[in-house]
């Protein structure tokens, strides 16, 4: 039985005052014994402070450096140890806007993924069709590929999640489906199985992610191997991402 995740991506949101606060609000409201494991990802720039509050879910980072070294000359990179240093548990890699903004391609994703597992971490890997791909009837082709070229042959079910984030629902307020993000979270299993064998594919978590709201949670994790959800817009504010949260109470 895999347990569900609720994970938060607050991207480049929140300075100091605010991200405390938020970070506190959630910390208070997921203690005691939870029935799903929550994450909250803040920027780097808090992630220490976040971190060292007193808190009983995971903290994660939104990336780490593809360095092959943990320490040394990479200007503006933090490396996975550094990440794991802070008391984060999870690192985000390969999310949409870093593929896009930053020419982040699976081999990338591949590395960073690995080098946040042998830091100790567990990575988030995502994965995600244009509406391009999606309307030209490619989006189980392309995540399939996604999945073969940046899940690194180390990862079990411990130490890696998988999160389909469709990029033209990520801020958009549409979502696909459930039948569709059914289709796709059944072709990723399978293709994990094709590539770490069936059991590691079987305890592995897949979240769904893009415009994930209180209003739709329950439904789409309600779907067929959706382990849990990424958010980003409503993982900001404590009583949005609660609430959905909530919905697997
Ligand atoms: P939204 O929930 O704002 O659509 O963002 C999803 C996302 O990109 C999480 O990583």
């Amino acid at each position: 039985m895999r347990r569900k995740l609720i994970a938060g991506n607050w991207k480049m949101n929140c300075l100091k005052a605010d991200g405390m606060a938020l970070a506190k609000a959630v910390f208070d409201k997921a203690r005691g014994d939870l029935p799903f494991d929550v994450l909250i990802c803040p920027p780097m720039s808090l992630l220490g402070m976040v971190a060292a509050l007193p808190h009983t879910i995971g903290v994660g980072a939104q990336d780490v450096a593809v360095a092959p070294k943990a320490s040394g000359a990479y200007t503006g990179d933090v490396s996975a140890e550094m990440v794991r240093d802070l008391g984060a548990t999870h690192a985000i890699v390969g999310h949409s806007e870093r593929r896009a903004l930053h020419d982040e391609e699976d081999f990338i994703v591949q590395t960073k993924a690995a080098r946040a597992i042998e830091a100790g971490l567990t990575a988030v890997i995502c994965i995600g069709e244009t509406l391009e791909e999606r309307e030209a009837g490619k989006a189980l082709d392309v995540v399939t590929d996604q999945v073969r070229g940046s899940v690194p042959v180390i990862a079990t079910a411990e130490n890696c999640v998988i999160a389909y984030e469709p990029i033209w629902a990520i801020g958009t307020g549409k979502v696909p489906t459930t039948a569709d993000v059914a289709e796709v979270h059944a072709a990723i299993r399978a293709e994990l199985a094709a590539i770490l064998g069936s059991e590691i594919a079987e305890g592995m978590r897949i979240l769904y992610g893009g415009s994930v709201k209180p209003s739709n949670a329950k439904e789409l994790l309600a779907v067929d191997n959706v382990d849990g959800a990424l958010i980003g817009g409503a993982s900001l504010k404590a009583d949005d991402f609660w609430a959905i949260a909530e919905t697997q109470m």
